[in-house]
């Protein structure tokens, strides 16, 4: 990987994190999945340090979880900017001053300013509770709700490239998981979850050791 950022020649920022890529969390809520790639880091399943976290929302649990492990965090609210292209030049500036090489967008309600995908091409990456393009869009609960809704048999995660078009960026990992007679929106949830939290530390690993190129809607991998 590298490029994007500062990464790997970022100065203080890499010597800080001796050469180990620094990956900056978005995040706007619970923060399970920030936890899953934190534990992750923790059992070295995942060679990577989590360099900054940033929420979109105050006193929020993910941020709670960053504070515990040390980790700067930053909450930049659209509230507190005039527009949403200050809101994105935001997030960059803090993203770069972290050294940042891939960003994660796991459970951040927000749709970025173009600007911030133009910063980071093909490095940020997004986790939606569904087999997209199957139920793009929405916040969970809403795509659970629409599989079940739909009655599909199988449903699952999808970790994405962002682009501009929400949900619609070339597709790195999937996880599928069954749709069960008796489910209700919160159990198929919650075993799409589960599925989560192995899917997107694994498809960060791939994503920086494994060379990734984007062909068409297309993501190829070179090894990992
Ligand atoms: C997850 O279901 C994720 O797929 C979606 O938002 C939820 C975030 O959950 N984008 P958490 O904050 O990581 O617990």
């Amino acid at each position: 990987m590298a490029e994007p950022g500062t990464g790997e020649s970022g100065g203080d920022a890499a010597a800080a994190g001796q050469g180990t890529p620094a990956l900056g969390v978005l995040v706007s809520g619970r923060g399970s999945n920030l936890r899953a790639i934190l534990d992750a880091i923790e059992r070295r399943e995942l060679a990577a340090r989590v360099g900054i976290v940033i929420s979109s929302r105050t006193g929020v649990p993910a941020l709670d979880i960053a504070a515990a492990h040390d980790i700067p965090t930053r909450v930049i609210a659209p509230r507190d900017y005039p527009s949403r292209a200050e809101e994105g030049a935001a997030i960059v500036a803090a993203l770069r001053g972290a050294g940042v090489e891939l960003v994660v967008l796991a459970g951040y309600a927000r749709i970025f300013d173009p600007s911030v995908v133009r910063a980071y091409p093909h490095h940020i990456l997004n986790i939606h509770p569904s087999l997209l393009p199957a139920f793009a869009g929405g916040m969970a609960p809403k795509p659970q709700a629409d599989a079940l809704a739909a009655g599909v048999k199988l449903s699952g995660c999808t970790v994405h490239f962002v682009t501009d078009e929400v949900d619609a960026g070339p597709i790195v990992a999937q996880a599928v998981v069954p749709v069960l007679d008796d489910d209700t929106v919160e159990r198929l949830a919650e075993r799409i979850l589960a599925a989560e939290h192995r899917l997107l530390p694994e498809a960060i690993r791939r994503v920086l050791e494994g060379h990734p190129r984007v062909e068409g809607r297309r993501v190829l991998f070179d090894q990992g």
